[in-house]
């Protein structure tokens, strides 16, 4: 399973490249506002941290466009970029027709804010890199989230699609388990999400128990 970053701050990206090997990052307009940065030079500066690599970076267009036209006008721009990004765009009617008329430029996508699994196969259908279902906007309403991932991969299996699936918003250790166990293949998550999920406690307290052991031990 790929673990990418969901962030647009360079000094987290670089730590979560360096110390978790993490496969990818994706950011949407949220994230580049919090960065402090212009969107793109923001960007550019996210792609020298995976340049000679084939990690991938989503990159949001702008979600003011609501024609599939501006939209592939932007995204051919974004790509042009760098090779690493991927381009995001929204699972609007638009979206979708972008989505479409990209892949017959080979422009990767990032089919974002999908909510369901009806949408997910439509981003498959017509060639979508990676699909992302938002699960922690979702299920902090209250909404069943597993059920839907499970399905989505079911559906992708059942067809043999390439899209791979990208479980986004993701907010603790156990929604990155429950993606994992039904299979998606990425999940994306902030840096104090992946913080908190790679410590325990008990291995904190094992370790310092451990080290009475040891300096109570002769080495040789
Ligand atoms: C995914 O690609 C999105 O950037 C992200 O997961 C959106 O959720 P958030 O910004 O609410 O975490």
């Amino acid at each position: 399973m790929k673990f990418f970053l969901d962030s647009a701050k360079v000094d987290e990206i670089r730590y979560a490249r360096e110390m978790w090997n993490i496969d990818g990052v994706t950011s949407n307009p949220r994230h580049v506002r919090s960065s402090g940065k212009p969107f793109l030079q923001v960007i550019q500066e996210i792609a020298r941290e995976f340049q000679d690599t084939d990690k991938t970076i989503s990159v949001e267009v702008n979600p003011h466009h609501t024609a599939a036209d501006a939209m592939v006008e932007e995204a051919v721009r974004l790509a042009a970029l760098s090779p690493n990004f991927v381009i995001k765009v929204p699972a609007t009617e638009a979206g979708f027709k972008a989505l479409w008329m990209l892949r017959e430029r080979n422009i990767r996508i990032n089919l974002t804010l999908v909510f369901s699994a009806a949408q997910a196969l439509q981003a498959a259908r017509l060639g979508a890199t990676y699909v992302s279902p938002f699960i922690g906007w979702k299920e902090v309403n209250g909404e069943e989230v597993s059920e839907m991932i499970a399905e989505i991969v079911d559906i992708y299996r059942n067809y043999d699609f390439k899209t791979e699936v990208l479980v986004a918003a993701v907010r603790n250790a156990r929604q990155i388990v429950e993606a994992a166990v039904v299979g998606a293949d990425i999940v994306t998550a902030g840096f104090d999400v992946y913080k908190d999920a790679f410590d325990h406690p008990y291995t904190t307290k094992g370790l310092k128990i451990f080290a009475e052991s040891w300096d109570a031990t002769p080495y040789e």
